[in-house]
């Protein structure tokens, strides 16, 4: 099993909507297992599968990290479709990180979602598990990179979101030397668009010294649409650019280890 956490300090920049369509694309070409934790307070990823999911009435992240899940690690899954199950977010995870400052009770988050992880990998039921996280360094964004194997960074194709970049970067760095085993599998450009700005920018970025993918993602009004209809939009509109695009990088990044593409 390969555990990827989808993050960037940087807001807006197409976490969600990869990790949806790297779901997608997984559990339905191919026929991968998948489950997707939703480390955001904002909850997008829950209510994108989910929008009457009773986050009270179901073990989500929160449960998980504060060691009040369910036993077996799998009880503690929202089943979404055959192959791809769902451990929700909720606004608890808020709160979560308000204590974890007010009286330090995060310092064991990170070991009990790799536990989480861990089990799930021993498990041998699982093949890929994508961490959705929020932007910033929370508890449960730190805990996702703690549990990861790699992590892949969406990126816009603007100055913020490329210095923004460079500062993550560092920081990843920082909690590597502090022990977090983290492996960047690269940035990856979203919202790319055939522009001087954006090509100019793109250049920059790729001679930045921090690993890019070679596949962009395309700005189509699908990928907005699509989160309208709940639908990936390999779903939505499968021969759409970004469509196209996604199962490309899905190809560069993990055509090594997969069939079906
Ligand atoms: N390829 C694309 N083309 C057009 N719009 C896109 C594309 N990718 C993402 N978007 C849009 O960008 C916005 C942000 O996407 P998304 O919610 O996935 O970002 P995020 O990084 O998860 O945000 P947050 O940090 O708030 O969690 C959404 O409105 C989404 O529809
Ligand atoms: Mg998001």
């Amino acid at each position: 099993m390969r555990a990827i956490a989808m993050m960037n300090n940087k807001g807006g920049v197409g976490k969600t909507v990869t990790a949806i369509n790297l779901a997608d694309i997984l559990v339905r070409s191919c026929k991968s297992r998948v489950v997707l934790v939703d480390c955001d307070g904002q909850c997008n990823l829950t209510s994108f599968y989910a929008p009457a999911l009773d986050t009270d009435a179901v073990p989500t992240l929160a449960e998980v990290l504060t060691g009040n899940s369910e036993p077996l690690w799998s009880d503690n899954l929202s089943p979404v479709c055959p192959g791809l199950d769902l451990l929700p977010g909720s606004p608890d995870l808020y709160e979560l990180d308000l204590h974890s400052v007010i009286d330090g009770s995060g310092d064991r988050y990170g070991a009990r979602l790799r536990d989480f992880v861990g089990c799930a990998r021993e498990d041998g039921d699982t093949d890929y598990m994508i961490f959705d996280c929020a932007p910033g360094f929370t508890c449960a964004s730190v805990a996702a990179l703690m549990a990861a194997d790699d992590v892949v960074i969406p990126v816009n194709p603007d100055g913020f979101s490329f210095r923004g970049l460079a500062s993550m970067a560092r920081q990843l760095q920082g909690l590597r030397r502090a022990g977090v085993g983290i492996h960047i599998a690269g940035a990856l450009l979203t919202q790319w668009r055939s522009s001087e700005v954006v090509l100019q920018g793109e250049d920059l970025l790729r001679s930045s010294g921090i690993p890019v993918f070679r596949q962009v993602i395309r700005r189509t009004e699908k990928v907005p649409e699509s989160t309208f209809e709940q639908q990936p939009v390999t779903q939505y509109s499968p021969n759409s650019a970004a469509s196209v695009d996604y199962r490309r990088w899905v190809r560069e990044y993990l055509g090594g280890e997969i069939c079906g593409l």
